[in-house]
């Protein structure tokens, strides 16, 4: 994955998250800190300083050019600010060819179809690019965005896992699903 991809959509422009994108990703989790609270693990401190940023960005760029990980952000036509995000993470080759996928987008935009369109590109490449075979997305069962976007993009659930993940402070069940190469 030495090339950085870039994807055109219609409101915005889908790329990877690199050192230089510090400030802006910064700044999205700051103002989403409530949005995102009921549905991600509790966050301290040093999560919403700019130098924390700097230093994850950094270690997920690394694993982006070891073939780990691919971070995408999604950037407003101005390039001025972050307003999405979709990671695929654990990407594991060989026989399994599987990685999983974690999404939020900007309060601002939700409820306006810019995650559907960001995650139906950003998985056409995920498939025809680095030929994966198998994209896994875990929610929270009362997450109903969350469901109703996974639906919409064909996943199917393929388990209940109990005390699965610890968000916002409490282990809590989640629903695994799971989206099938339909190329291979
Ligand atoms: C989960 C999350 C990404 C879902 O985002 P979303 O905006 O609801 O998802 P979509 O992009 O599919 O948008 C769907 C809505 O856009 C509307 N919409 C408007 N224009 C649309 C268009 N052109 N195309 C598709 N949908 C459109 C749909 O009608 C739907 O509206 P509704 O929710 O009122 O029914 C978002 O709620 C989020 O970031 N939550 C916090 C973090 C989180 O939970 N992450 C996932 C952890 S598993």
């Amino acid at each position: 994955m030495d090339a950085i991809p870039t994807m055109n959509i219609s409101r915005g422009v889908i790329t990877v998250l690199t050192p230089d994108h510090a400030e802006l990703i910064y700044q999205y989790y700051l103002s989403n800190q409530d949005h995102f609270a009921p549905w991600e693990p509790k966050r301290d401190k040093d999560f919403y300083s700019l130098a924390g940023w700097r230093e994850r960005i950094t270690n997920s760029f690394n694993l982006f050019q070891q073939e780990m990980m691919l971070p995408l952000v999604v950037l407003d036509q101005q390039e001025h600010e972050m307003i999405a995000s979709c990671n695929f993470s654990n990407i594991v080759l060989g026989a399994f060819q599987a990685c999983h996928l974690g999404y939020s987008v900007d309060l601002r935009y939700q409820g306006t179809g810019l995650m559907l369109e960001t995650l139906q590109h950003a998985i056409h490449y995920v498939f025809e690019h680095l030929d994966m075979h198998r994209i896994m997305a875990n929610y929270l069962p009362h997450n109903v965005r969350s469901e109703a976007l996974l639906k919409k993009l064909g996943f199917q659930q393929e388990g209940y896992a109990k005390s699965y993940l610890k968000i916002n402070g409490q282990w809590q069940d989640h629903i695994l699903t799971a989206l099938v190469n339909p190329n291979h």
